[in-house]
C-alpha cells in the first residue's frame, strides 16, 4: 500500500515562502504510519527551478533548498525506515530543467559537439532554419515542441526538442551516455537505502522526433517492437537488482502499460485505467480486467494531476471507488488528502494559478493547482497547520477545509480518515488472496476473494437502487453507517462469508 506525498502540499516545518518540506514530513510522518500504509512516494524534491513544480531537474544528486538538505533527507528515510515505511523518489528521466548542466553544456557546445547529442537538437527548415523542424505541438500545453537557442556565437541556431515546457528539454535515450548517466543516479539513491522510484513519463523515453505526421508529440513513441525504450527500461531495471532491500519502480504509463511489465521492466505499473472509467459499471470491469491480464498494478484513482475524485465524483462515490480499488488485487495508491475526502479546490483566483500549463495555455487551461492545495491538519482557519500562522500558504485554502482537517477527523469515528485507516487495517487479510468475478449486473461491480480462512466479497453500487446484501460480516463499508442487509447507491461494502 503507497501513499504519495506531494511535499509543497503536505506539512511545512520551516519555508517562510509556504512551501511544503522535509521536516514538515517528517513532523507528520505518523500520520502515513496511522493509516497503515506500507510505503510513501514522494513527488521530486531535486534540486529544480520549480517550473513543473519540481519535474524539472536541474541536479539529481541533491535536495532543493526549499525542501530542506540531503541531511534532512537522509534523517526522513531514517525516520520512516524506523516506523517500517518504504521510501520511493519520483525519478524524472525523460527530460531535465534547461537549467541542468548538460543541458547549458550542450548549448554551449555549439552545433554537432557530441553536448548536444544528449538532448534531441535539429535544424530549422527553411533557407535561415528559422521554421521548427516538425509542426508537433506538446500535449502539456499544446504549444509546439520544439524551441530555438542561439548558438555561441550569438546567432539563430538549432532547436530542441521538449514534450513539455521550453524549460524541460527532453533527453536523447539513444545515446549511451544518458543511461550510463541514469544508472549511477539510481544507484547512488539506492545505495542510500531508497527503496525505490516512480518514474514519470515511463513510455515516453525514445521517439521519433522527425516524424511530422502527427499532430501531437504522445504519438511519436512507438507501441510496437522496434520501440528501443524496452532496451533502456531494462538496462535500468537491472540497476535494481542486487540490492538486498529489494527496491521496486513503478511505471507512469498512462496506456499501454502492459507492454513495458515484466520481469525484466517495470515490476509494477500504475492502474491508471480505473481513474480514466467513470462512473459507470462496465467501463470500471473492463478497466480492471485490461488492468489484471497483463500487469502487476499500483491501482490509483487520484494524484497530483488529476482533479481530485471526491470533486469530480462526488464524495460518497470517491470513497465507494477507493473501497473497491483497495479490495483488487495489486498494490494500490492514496494521494495525500484523499484519506481525508478532500475536496477539489476548483475556484482558486487567476494571480495564484502556479502550474505551467495555465501560462502556457494563454490561460485557456486553469491546470491541475486545484488538487495540490496544501493540507489542512488542524484548527479552524488557514493555514489549518500546513504551516506557521503568519505565513501564507503557496497556494491559499479555501475556508471550507475547516471541516476536513485530520485534527476533526481524527475525532470522528465516522469521519473518512477513520474509515480509510480501518479499510486498510482490512485490507491485509487479502495478501494472497485469489480473485473472480461475481454478478455482471449492469448497476454493480462485484468481485470474490478467496482467502485461506473464507471468501471476501467486495461490491459497489453505481445504480439508482438498494442492492439486497446476503447473510455474511461486514468488514468495510464506504458510508459513514454501515448498511443494514441493503447496499444503497454509490455505496460499497466487503463482507466475509
Ligand atoms: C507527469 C507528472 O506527474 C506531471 O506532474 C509532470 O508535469 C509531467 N509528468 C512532466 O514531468
Amino acid at each position: 500500500m503507497f501513499y504519495q506525498i506531494y511535499p509543497r502540499s503536505y506539512a511545512c516545518a520551516g519555508s517562510s515562502q509556504g512551501v511544503g518540506d522535509l521536516r514538515g514530513i517528517i513532523d507528520r510522518l505518523d500520520h502515513v504510519v496511522g493509516l497503515g500504509v506500507d510505503a510513501v512516494w514522494l513527488s521530486p524534491v531535486f534540486c529544480s527551478p520549480q517550473v513543473d513544480h519540481g519535474y524539472d531537474v536541474s541536479d539529481y544528486y541533491a535536495i532543493d533548498p526549499i525542501f530542506g538538505t540531503m541531511a534532512d533527507f537522509d534523517e526522513l528515510l531514517q525516520a520512516a525506515h524506523d516506523r517500517g515505511l518504504r521510501v520511493l523518489l519520483d525519478m524524472v528521466p525523460n527530460h531535465t530543467s534547461d537549467q541542468h548542466a548538460w543541458f547549458t553544456a550542450a548549448v554551449a557546445a555549439g552545433r554537432g559537439a557530441r553536448e548536444r547529442d544528449w538532448y534531441l537538437f535539429r535544424d530549422g527548415r527553411g533557407a535561415d532554419g528559422a521554421v521548427p523542424p516538425t509542426d508537433v505541438l506538446g500535449s502539456f500545453t499544446q504549444t509546439p515542441v520544439w524551441t530555438r537557442v542561439t548558438e555561441p556565437d550569438g546567432t539563430p541556431g538549432q532547436w530542441y526538442f521538449h514534450l513539455f515546457t521550453a524549460e524541460q528539454p527532453d533527453l536523447n535515450w539513444l545515446n549511451p551516455a544518458v543511461l550510463a548517466a541514469f544508472e549511477q543516479i539510481w544507484r547512488f539513491w539506492l545505495d542510500k537505502g531508497v527503496d525505490g522510484f516512480r518514474v514519470d513519463v515511463a513510455d515516453h523515453l525514445t521517439k521519433d522526433v522527425d516524424r511530422n505526421d502527427v499532430r501531437f508529440g504522445n504519438d511519436l513513441l512507438t507501441h510496437d517492437a522496434d520501440n528501443r525504450t524496452h532496451e533502456v527500461l531494462r538496462a535500468l531495471r537491472s540497476t535494481l537488482r542486487g540490492y538486498e532491500h529489494q527496491p521496486t519502480a513503478i511505471g507512469e504509463i498512462w496506456s499501454g502499460g502492459a507492454s513495458y511489465s515484466s520481469d525484466d521492466e517495470f515490476p509494477q505499473t500504475f492502474g491508471f485505467p480505473i481513474l480514466k472509467a467513470g462512473w459507470d459499471a462496465p467501463a470500471l470491469r473492463a478497466a480492471i480486467q485490461e488492468v489484471l491480464a497483463d500487469t502487476e498494478p499500483v491501482w490509483v484513482i487520484d494524484n497530483h494531476d488529476t482533479p481530485r475524485s471526491a470533486s469530480r465524483l462526488g464524495p460518497a462515490r470517491s470513497r465507494a471507488l477507493t473501497l473497491l480499488m483497495l479490495g483488487l488485487p495489486g498494490a494500490a495508491c492514496l494521494y495525500q488528502g484523499q484519506e481525508l475526502g478532500l475536496p477539489n479546490v476548483d475556484d482558486l483566483p487567476d494571480e495564484v494559478l502556479a502550474d505551467p500549463v495555465w501560462q502556457r495555455s494563454g490561460g485557456t487551461d486553469r491546470g491541475r493547482d486545484g488538487c495540490r492545495v496544501p493540507l489542512p491538519w488542524s484548527g479552524s482557519q488557514p493555514p489549518f497547520g500546513f504551516c506557521d500562522d503568519e505565513v501564507e500558504p503557496w497556494l491559499p485554502q479555501p475556508p471550507q477545509f475547516a471541516g476536513f482537517t485530520v485534527e476533526s477527523q481524527r475525532r470522528d469515528p465516522t469521519s473518512t480518515l477513520e474509515l480509510t485507516r480501518r479499510w486498510l487495517g482490512v485490507r491485509k487479510q487479502l495478501v494472497g488472496a485469489g480473485f473472480q468475478w461475481r454478478d455482471e449486473a449492469p448497476d454493480r461491480v462485484h468481485f470474490q476473494r478467496p482467502t485461506d480462512t473464507g471468501t471476501i466479497d467486495v461490491l459497489m453500487n453505481l445504480g439508482d437502487t438498494s442492492i439486497a446484501l446476503p447473510p455474511g460480516r461486514i468488514l468495510a463499508h464506504s458510508d459513514p453507517k454501515p448498511p443494514d442487509g441493503w447496499l444503497p447507491p454509490d455505496a460499497a461494502v466487503w463482507w466475509e462469508v
